[in-house]
């Protein structure tokens, strides 16, 4: 008799504990207040403060995530590495060939450039990710760094700002080519 009637609270204990795994696995990642300390050291990493921080935790969030993400902020961030390459090109030798330019904006702002700066910020630990996500893949290490630089660009209010984080973080090739 006593232990039928324990059944039902033990039932519910277990979808208690059950139900806090599974918030668990949401915050695999980082708690919010690791996430929001994570944020701070990234902007003295890439040198930049930002005056809105939450387009900075946009570009530290996957569409694997939630559905405010990152990708909008990722296209204007790749837009503005690539004229600020080609710029930087075109400025100093203003009789580059047009392959040249194509092949420095190539060098600079492709998939292994951006897969490279993103691990050098260890935004794998920082972006979040649905769980069956891995962060370390250089699609999503790219879209995370180019809309870092998509962020500062609206953070800024214009291009430049996001151009002089790019230079900042991209090691490297360019840094000697230049
Ligand atoms: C995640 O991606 C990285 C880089 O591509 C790879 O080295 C690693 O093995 C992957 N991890 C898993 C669990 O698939
Ligand atoms: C600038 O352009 C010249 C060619 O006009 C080239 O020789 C030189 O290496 C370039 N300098 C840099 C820093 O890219």
């Amino acid at each position: 008799m006593h232990l039928l009637r324990g059944f039902p609270f033990l039932f519910f204990f277990l979808s208690l504990l059950a139900l806090s795994q599974q918030m668990g696995a949401a915050e695999i990642h980082l708690s919010s207040s690791s996430f929001s300390a994570a944020l701070e050291t990234l902007q003295e990493q890439i040198g930049y403060d930002f005056q809105r921080v939450y387009l900075l935790r946009r570009a530290m969030t996957h569409p694997s995530y939630s559905l405010e993400n990152c990708r909008a902020l990722s296209i204007l961030g790749l837009s503005a590495v690539e004229a600020s390459a080609a710029l930087r090109l075109l400025l100093n030798d203003t009789d580059a060939s047009a392959e040249t330019v194509s092949r420095r904006i190539a060098e600079v702002s492709g998939v292994n450039a951006c897969a490279a700066s993103g691990a050098r910020l260890g935004l794998e630990k920082i972006v979040r990710v649905s769980p069956g996500t891995n962060s370390s893949s250089p699609a999503v290490l790219c879209a995370a760094i180019r809309a870092i630089f998509g962020a500062v660009a609206v953070d800024a209010g214009n291009i430049d700002s996001a151009g002089n984080v790019f230079w900042n973080v991209h090691g490297g090739s360019a840094a000697t080519a230049m």
